[in-house]
């Protein structure tokens, strides 16, 4: 049966029906899916059923995937496999993390408005973030539209961002949460990586914003300047035209391109709720600058 694609937002957000994510998918479903992708940017697949394996297999067909940093960071056993990233709160053992855990402070960050791995030299491409149990109150994730919020830009602006280069780094959207104390191994293997400002996505030629509260620097600009600069695209493109908010069924498979959206998670109880959600992450074809034809080093 073909998939149905039903717009939950004018040309931002779209729920994809007649489809079972578990079985092997016909190459015309994957074409569909992907043409409503690069036209949409975030896809919603309702009541799905799926094993981490099934989970990973239709993440697949987007691309490679990426290794969660919680398994480059650390050789401790992980509660998942770590091609899956563990965006719940809950411990190796399925209880609800403590007050003072380590990934309760880490996880704060994924309130702030980011786009998933812009942190690594080669940034991701795309997430897949399935919920397997939600709380009954709070715990959205919102996503916005880096394409409109860069449309909407004026002209002077647009010229402006046009060659910018950003450093990213987790340290640098961790730090603005309060949380400094990265082990060395982690500084280590996440040192900034440059990546464009405003990219091109190559399926659709659409320009889009490419930002995140990962930014700490931006080449040929003073800290502070950098700063102010971010801060201020950051609230003009989350103004709310440009974002979908979406409250979670369990079930759902939510798939967004991480070139041209941010996201961030809402608040909830997290030490009374379990929310358990695992992440496939796509990786992206090259750096950013790579991908514009600036020459750059990985660190
Ligand atoms: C993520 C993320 C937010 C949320 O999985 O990358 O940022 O609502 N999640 O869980
Ligand atoms: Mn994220």
């Amino acid at each position: 049966m073909a998939i149905t694609v039903w717009p939950v937002t004018d040309g931002f957000a779209a729920e994809i029906g007649d489809v079972d994510l578990s079985r092997p998918l016909e190459a015309d479903e994957v074409a569909a899916i992907k043409q409503a992708f690069w036209d949409y940017g975030v896809l919603i697949f309702p009541a799905q059923d799926l094993t981490e394996q099934q989970h990973v297999d239709f993440a697949r067909h987007i691309g490679p995937i990426e290794i969660s940093i919680a398994a480059l960071n650390s050789d401790a056993p992980q509660r998942i496999r770590t091609d899956l990233a563990d965006v719940s709160n809950l411990n190796p053992r399925n209880e609800i993390w403590g007050e003072k855990s380590r990934r309760r402070a880490l996880g704060v960050g994924n309130r702030l408005w980011h786009t998933d791995s812009s942190f690594k030299f080669l940034p991701a491409r795309a997430s897949l973030l399935y919920a397997r149990s939600i709380p009954p109150i709070g715990g959205h994730t919102e996503f916005a539209d880096m394409r409109a919020a860069y449309d909407a830009l004026d002209e002077a602006m647009k010229e402006r961002l046009a060659e910018l280069i950003a450093e990213h780094a987790l340290s640098y959207s961790r730090e603005r949460t309060g949380f400094t104390s990265f082990t060395e191994r982690e500084r280590n293997n996440l040192p900034p990586v440059p990546q464009m400002v405003v990219r091109t996505i190559p399926e659709n030629g659409r320009r889009s914003l490419y930002i995140a509260s990962h930014i700490g620097r931006i080449r040929g600009l003073s800290e502070d300047d950098a700063c102010a600069l971010i801060d201020r695209l950051i609230a003009h493109a989350t103004q709310r035209q440009f974002v979908y908010t979406h409250r979670w069924r369990t079930g759902d498979l939510v798939m967004w391109d991480d070139r041209c959206t941010m996201h961030r998670g809402t608040a909830f109880d997290d030490l009374r709720w379990p929310r358990d959600m695992h992440r496939a992450t796509v990786s992206d074809i090259a750096n950013t600058c790579e991908q514009a034809g600036i020459a750059v080093a990985a660190a």
